[in-house]
């Protein structure tokens, strides 16, 4: 079986070299940052997914994994390094670029390097391709085989969806394209399509801009639905009931580092072609204003409010923050002068630099509890636990997840219906 190389072992490329460990590859996986190398070098994992520290272990153990923080020669090599935005909101391809750069003398005639990491259009013909090249080696004549293949796992199913998602793999050439898709038709369930680099790269973008868009349609029925005193929940599932709508459901914001982020890669390369992708994400981005508005309303009479806030990451039952709204609003209730003590049972300590509270002690004496991630523990709460703790039992649910109860006075962002000041 053939030897690959992973780079990047993060949310993306360490489960992805369990997988192929777990399938008989002997998989080396490369970090740059050698605390991560540390833990796992231990058996340990450094990020929360369900299904993973058990692959991982047993792999490192019988040695099909092994790690370090520099790449060795193998026949395929996996990119999965990040690929974050600037504050211009242009794509910062400079992790591509190095771990691009980092394989060169590694590389031998006959290797396939595939891309995984989610890139603007043109990235493998502009961006990789040209690194190789200087690295001396003809990809036009496929002397290297380079391709792209996006990943589309989501997060807390990644070991079920790696084995189970179809895959599209484009090639800079029809031969890589055939080659890269070899290396995934050994060990996935789904079918594997191939394609050209760049449409491959431009669907992965339009999938997460597709979601983006349509979850704004649903934000701005929420703030339209607030001024005219609608249910926007019971809107979205009445309407959902006609066979070809899929309204989405209204929150916080977009988090992550996928569609908070993908659809300004498309915007930079086609900027005056794309007014609806530019609006769903600025409409997105205002959420977190919106949210602090409701909050604002709720604790108007109150002098001093301490706010509970429920969840910092930017979906449920992950441990992942980046670009998360919650963190967003955290941030801004604490600047605008507002008491906050955070609870999030999926965040360590050491990952935020706010602290964090237990669910009881965060819910103390606090005016308002504000939901902002839809933990199942959370949906599972009951009433007693905010009338036991709080001040006055108000919830403003930004996910739509807490329970009805007569106990409660509930506000859902969607649902915002007599919302009235708390008295002081
Ligand atoms: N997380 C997701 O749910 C998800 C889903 C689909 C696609 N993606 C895409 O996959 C890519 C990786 O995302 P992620 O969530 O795994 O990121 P991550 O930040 O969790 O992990 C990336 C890892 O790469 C390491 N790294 C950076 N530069 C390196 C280099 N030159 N050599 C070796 N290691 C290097 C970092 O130290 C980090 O550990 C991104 O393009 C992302 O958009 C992510």
């Amino acid at each position: 079986m053939e030897k690959i190389c992973v780079i990047g072992l993060g949310y993306i490329g360490l489960p992805t070299s369990g997988f192929f460990a777990s399938k008989g590859f002997h998989v080396h996986g490369t970090d740059v940052n050698e605390s991560v190398i540390n833990t796992l070098s231990r058996g340990d994992i450094h990020i929360e997914e369900p299904g993973l520290v058990d692959v991982i272990k047993s792999a490192v153990e019988t040695k099909q994994l092994t790690v370090s923080t520099s790449p060795v020669e193998a026949d395929v090599f996996i990119i999965a390094v990040p690929t974050p935005i600037f504050e211009n909101e242009n794509a910062n391809l400079d992790y591509v670029r190095k771990a691009t750069e980092n394989i060169i003398p590694y590389l031998n005639k006959g290797n396939v390097v595939i891309v995984e990491s989610t890139i603007p259009p043109r990235t493998i013909d502009d961006v990789v391709v040209p690194i190789i090249q200087e690295g001396g080696f003809k990809p036009e004549d496929n002397e290297v085989y380079v391709a792209h293949c996006p990943e589309r796992v989501i997060p807390g199913r990644i070991m079920i969806e790696l084995v189970e998602n179809n895959r599209m793999v484009g090639g800079y050439t029809n031969e890589a394209a055939v080659k890269a898709a070899e290396v995934y038709r050994q060990v996935v369930d789904g079918e594997v399509f191939e394609t050209t680099a760049i449409t491959a790269e431009m669907s992965k973008l339009m999938e997460n801009t597709f979601r983006d868009v349509n979850i704004a349609l649903a934000n701005e029925l929420a703030k339209i639905s607030e001024k005219l005193g609608v249910n926007a929940h019971e809107v979205i599932k009445l309407a959902n009931m006609h066979p070809r709508v899929n309204i989405h459901q209204p929150g916080p914001g977009v988090g992550g580092h996928c569609i908070a982020v993908d659809p300004y890669f498309i915007v930079e390369k086609a900027k005056g072609l794309s007014p609806l992708i530019q609006t769903s994400r600025k409409i997105n981005k205002s959420m977190p204003q919106f949210v602090i508005d409701q909050v604002d309303k709720l604790t108007h009479n109150i002098q001093n409010p301490t706010i509970a806030v429920l969840g910092l990451t930017y979906k449920g039952n992950v441990d992942d923050m980046r670009e998360s709204p919650a963190v967003t609003i955290v941030n801004q209730l604490i600047s605008n002068g507002y008491n906050v003590k955070c609870h999030d049972p999926h965040v360590k300590n050491d990952a935020t630099e706010l602290s964090l509270f237990n669910l009881e002690h965060a819910l103390a004496d606090s005016d308002i509890a504000l939901v902002l991630s839809d933990h199942n523990v959370f949906k599972e709460l009951s009433s007693s636990i905010f009338v036991s703790n709080m001040k006055t039992p108000v919830v403003l649910d930004t996910k739509n997840c807490i329970p009805e109860s007569e106990e409660l006075t509930l506000y859902q962002i969607g649902n915002l219906s007599g919302l009235k000041s708390i008295e002081g």
